[in-house]
């Protein structure tokens, strides 16, 4: 099957993006809800959740992305092979992720993965940028405790800046890591490696309620 043909970034402040996300109902997308929950934010073609299905199949894999045809082809692709315990959902992470996330119940989140996720360069466009300190704090009230949050890039200054932000929550302990600890790789983080570009990477462990 072709694959589906998108614009490569979408302005996440333009008027379509602003509309919020109804909270997701984990009863009805997972067959077994009560399974620990993997939340990737920025899931473009959704393949990684997708074969971390298959390498973990214990687990929920909900992908979050704000370009619906990629969203559309993901849960097509999902539906496809059968599986029961991979969803995805279309959402302004940046504006919405709180609201949509909200009804997941407590203990649920259990690992939540920001991989290669900002085209946005520019400090002219840093308003655009997907993860922000209210992105960081939805997150982090939302996982359970000793949670992990794995964060991901090649572009240096964009590390700094999201690391730091995690950094800041006390809630939070940076546990040092070298390589990648999923056993499955993005498409972006392949195509880095190619090129045989830096990867910066940081884990984080939620160690308290606050
Ligand atoms: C460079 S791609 C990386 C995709 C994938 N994580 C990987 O590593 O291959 C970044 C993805 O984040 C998505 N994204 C950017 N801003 C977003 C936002 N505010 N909410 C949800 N998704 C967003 C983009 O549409 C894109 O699919």
């Amino acid at each position: 099957m072709p694959r589906v043909r998108v614009h490569q970034h979408v302005n996440p402040l333009a008027p379509y993006y602003r509309q919020s996300s109804e909270p997701i109902d984990i009863e009805s997308v997972f067959a077994e809800p009560d399974r620990p929950l993997l939340l990737d934010l920025g899931s473009a073609r959704g393949r990684f959740i997708l074969r971390m299905a298959e390498a973990e199949p214990k687990w929920n894999y909900l992908g979050v992305e704000i370009r619906r045809p990629l969203v559309d082809e993901a849960n097509r692709i999902a539906l496809g092979e059968n599986l029961t315990n991979v969803h995805y959902e279309f959402c302004n992470a940046m504006l919405w992720l709180e609201q949509l996330i909200k009804h997941i119940p407590d203990g649920i989140l259990q690992a939540v993965t920001i991989q290669f996720p900002d085209p946005w360069f520019k400090k002219k466009h840093a308003k655009r940028r997907m993860v922000n300190a209210e992105l960081v704090q939805t997150v982090v009230d939302k996982l359970a405790i000793g949670g992990r949050i794995f964060v991901q890039t090649d572009i240096e200054f964009l590390a700094e800046e999201m690391f730091e932000l995690f950094r800041v929550d006390k809630r939070l302990k940076e546990i040092a890591i070298a390589t990648n600890p999923f056993p499955v790789k993005t498409e972006r983080e392949k195509a880095v490696e190619d090129k045989e570009l830096p990867v910066y990477r940081a884990m984080f462990n939620k160690r308290s309620q606050g």
